[in-house]
């Protein structure tokens, strides 16, 4: 089957699509509703080749890219991932390397021990709201979608909590710093990656010294024995390390902000899964596909001339899967612009597909679930302040980080 594939130069895309084929940075996705944009990526060109590779938008293509062993995400190409001058373990490592660490990493985060944490996790959620209940109004990305995944992961990982402020710090000037150009961002994103490896280091030489190892992931990792009587070298518990704290401390925030905007400007579904919070877990798999934050994944690059669904793909190419366009896409989801928060089948990737799917998702998906129980229990009603607006930002992971409600108590 031939494809039809568009061919443009990087110039000739609009801003929001440079954003994801070449990892550009910029403003153009920054609104509340930039759904109706990517379904006209998904109208205009499901595959597009540019100046440097290929990007797929469908789901389906999307799907088979991540099976195909000639696409790598390693980085062949002298990038630097999320201010990491190396390779970040498991992201950008393929082959026998990834299994191993998926085999290491993957049951630290099984869905059996995320469970243990729902009691800490709803005691924290409340005193959070304890904070603001009787002010009628807040302003949620700040008293409540940062500190709540932020201090839920550092415990769960072994980092001291009082240190949330200086990590997220650092995490967003990796992710979303004010770089002009990609260059210009790389640049000071390494900067903050080369000061949370620092950090890093003096707290993997502070356990180094005690005897026994803590009870904590990074515990686990330092402790990790393979069947083959291997140990992970300092380097790599380093680097799992560096890409863990970008990860647990970034993507809940995000979701939750926007799942709860979304709810604050839907009064009427949010009073139907107040009323019955035995919709919020398909509710929430609804508002992660049709919110998907993440917008593409890192970027991947083809080892070998290859093929996806019958798109050729050079060897040398970049190539970049947008998780969002795929969970629009009308050949997977019926009516995919609509929410529908009882979707009878919704196979959503909003946590990536194929090898690289996302480590963290038991654990995301039992925070937010908590959070937002918590919130609609104690929360009689909330809609986005009059007069105020929340404000998006849509680099390397949508996020509202301006969130300002007003609301009624229980
Ligand atoms: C709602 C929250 C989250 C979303 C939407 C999300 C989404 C994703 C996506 C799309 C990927 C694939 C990236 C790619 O292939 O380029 C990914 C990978 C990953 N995520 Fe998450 N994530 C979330 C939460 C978390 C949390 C809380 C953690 C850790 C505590 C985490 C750890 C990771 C790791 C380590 C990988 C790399 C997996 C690999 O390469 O094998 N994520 N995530």
């Amino acid at each position: 089957m031939t494809r039809t594939v568009v061919q443009r130069s990087l110039a000739e895309l609009p801003d929001a699509v440079q954003a994801i084929v070449a990892f550009a940075p910029g403003p153009s996705l920054d609104v509340a509703e930039p759904q109706p944009i990517f379904e006209r990526m998904l109208e205009e060109h499901p595959v597009l080749r540019w100046d440097n590779g290929v990007a797929f938008f469908k789901m389906a293509d999307i799907v088979e890219a991540g099976r195909n062993p000639a696409i790598v995400s390693e980085m062949t190409q002298g990038f630097e991932g999320m201010g990491s001058r190396e390779a970040l373990i498991p992201l950008n490592v393929d082959g026998d390397r990834h299994r191993r660490y998926r085999k290491i990493l993957d049951p630290l985060l099984a869905p059996r021990k995320m469970a243990v944490l729902e009691p800490g996790i709803r005691q924290l959620a409340s005193k959070l709201i304890d904070g603001f209940i009787n002010d009628g109004q807040v302003e949620l990305h700040d008293a409540f979608a940062v500190p709540l995944p932020s201090q839920t992961f550092l415990q769960l990982f072994g980092l001291p909590i009082e240190d949330a402020e200086f990590l997220n710090g650092i995490k967003n000037q990796i992710l979303k710093n004010a770089g002009a150009t990609l260059e210009e961002h790389n640049a000071l994103a390494v900067e903050a990656g080369d000061e949370l490896k620092a950090y890093l280091e003096v707290k993997i030489a502070e356990r180094e010294k005690e005897g026994a190892p803590r009870d904590d992931l990074l515990g686990a990792c330092m402790s990790y024995v393979t069947d083959d009587g291997s140990r992970l070298t300092r380097d790599e518990i380093m680097n799992i390390a560096h890409l863990f704290v970008i990860a647990g401390l970034d993507t809940v925030t995000a979701s939750l902000t926007c799942i709860i905007g979304w709810f604050a400007r839907h009064p009427e579904e949010r009073r139907q899964v107040m009323a019955d919070p035995s919709l919020l877990p398909a509710a929430i798999e609804e508002l992660m596909r049709f919110e998907n934050p993440v917008l593409m994944g890192g970027p991947r690059f083809a080892t070998a001339d290859t093929e996806v669904n019958g798109v050729p793909v050079k060897a040398g190419d970049m190539v970049a899967l947008c998780w969002t366009t795929a969970d629009l896409d009308g050949d997977v989801f019926s009516d995919p612009l609509t929410v529908d928060l009882q979707r009878p089948e919704n196979r959503h990737i909003a946590f990536a597909a194929g090898r690289h799917r996302c480590l963290g998702s038991h654990l995301a998906r039992l925070e937010l679930r908590v959070a937002i129980d918590e919130l609609h229990r104690r929360l009689a009603d909330y809609e986005i302040t009059p007069g105020d607006e929340p404000h998006y930002n849509h680099a390397g992971v949508r996020a509202a980080e301006h969130l300002p409600l007003t609301f009624t108590r229980a």
